[in-house]
């Protein structure tokens, strides 16, 4: 017998406003046209002004706990995985905590950009099969609106704002690829990649400073990595791409989306999307494209999915998990 980390809920919040991508073309030499076929993205949701990441990601562990029919009580550690905390410090993941009343256990961000959401996936689990956690929640919560470039076209179209909880709890497995939860997780970086994604600004620049891409070179990298990712996790837990039901990848670019799939030789059929609604929300959007999966009825309990992105660093991985 073994420990796994097995899903209990899962929820997502989208700020109200919804900005579709006609909203560009009123101040930025874009079109709606360019924006669909270059990305596959029609609208994004904007965090109001003064709407911070740490309420989005509150927002989204409230529906988490009523979709696992837990308490609050009940979690033993919170994750957030952010690039756009509400301050410098304390972590979102605190912030979360007070909110939701939470007194116990403890609290921590992680930051790997949108791969970050992967590399919190991986710690809560790692949390919890070697027993310092039995039940975890990982948040992915971010407001990429406010470090944008309102006058960079090949950057601003393609972000938006959001927040997606899971909520992990220690089982038991027969040790097998049958078993339910995380059956595997696969991280890299390789920081000699900063200058294609990176913000010029923070803490000791004193500045904020704006998301600055080169996006050819950043997709150059991301098909082959992220399959390459993916068949390693799927290898560890025994399982090949053949095996899965569904393809949960981050949501950066359909085309992307598109190109990892046929490299792993898996139909579209068989990956949720939801990028032409949310736009890219870095380490929020695979816990969003879960939520959104689940309230499709695309992902049913004990289906095998494999989960991958790839973000700033450059940071990339992959999780394997039976729902
Ligand atoms: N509207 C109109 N034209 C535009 C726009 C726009 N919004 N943005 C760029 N262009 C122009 C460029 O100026 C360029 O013009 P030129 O040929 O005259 O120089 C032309 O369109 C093509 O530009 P490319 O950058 O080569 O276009 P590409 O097909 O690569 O698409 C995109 C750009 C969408 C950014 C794509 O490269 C991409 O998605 N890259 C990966 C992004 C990603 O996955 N990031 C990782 C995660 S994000 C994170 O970690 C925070």
């Amino acid at each position: 017998m073994v420990s796994r980390a097995v899903v209990q809920g899962v929820g997502h919040y989208l700020p109200e406003r919804v900005v579709p991508n006609s909203h560009f073309e009123t101040f930025l030499d874009t079109s709606d046209e360019w924006i669909r076929t270059r990305s596959g993205i029609e609208r994004r949701h904007f965090a109001a002004e003064g709407e911070t990441t740490s309420e989005l990601a509150a927002h989204a562990a409230r529906k988490a706990l009523a979709n696992a029919g837990m308490e609050i009580g009940e979690i033993d550690a919170i994750i957030v995985a952010t690039s756009t905390a509400d301050l410098t410090f304390p972590s979102a993941a605190t912030m979360v905590q007070a909110e939701l009343g939470m007194t116990r256990g403890f609290a921590f961000d992680v930051q790997a950009v949108c791969a970050g959401f992967i590399f919190a996936l991986a710690n809560a689990n790692a949390l919890i099969v070697s027993g310092q956690a039995e039940t975890v929640m990982v948040i992915g919560a971010e407001t990429f609106s406010r470090i944008m470039d309102w006058t960079d076209r090949s950057t601003c179209v393609l972000f938006g704002d959001g927040a997606g909880a899971l909520i992990l709890k220690a089982d038991t497995g027969a040790g097998t690829p049958a078993d339910r939860g995380v059956l595997s997780t696969d991280l890299h970086s390789d920081g000699r990649y900063r200058e294609l994604l990176y913000v010029d600004g923070g803490v000791s620049t004193q500045t904020t400073g704006h998301l600055r891409m080169q996006g050819n070179q950043v997709f150059r990298h991301a098909v082959e990595k992220l399959a390459s990712t993916a068949a390693t996790a799927l290898d560890k837990a025994g399982l090949s791409a053949a095996d899965l039901d569904w393809i949960v990848p981050h949501q950066a670019n359909i085309r992307i989306i598109q190109g990892t799939a046929k490299k792993m030789g898996l139909p579209m059929d068989k990956v949720v999307v939801t990028v032409q609604d949310h736009g890219n929300t870095s380490a929020a959007s695979i816990p969003m494209a879960l939520s959104v999966g689940v309230e499709r009825g695309e992902i049913k309990t004990g289906d095998l999915l494999v989960t991958e992105a790839i973000g700033g660093g450059l940071a990339w991985g992959a999780v394997v998990l039976r729902w």
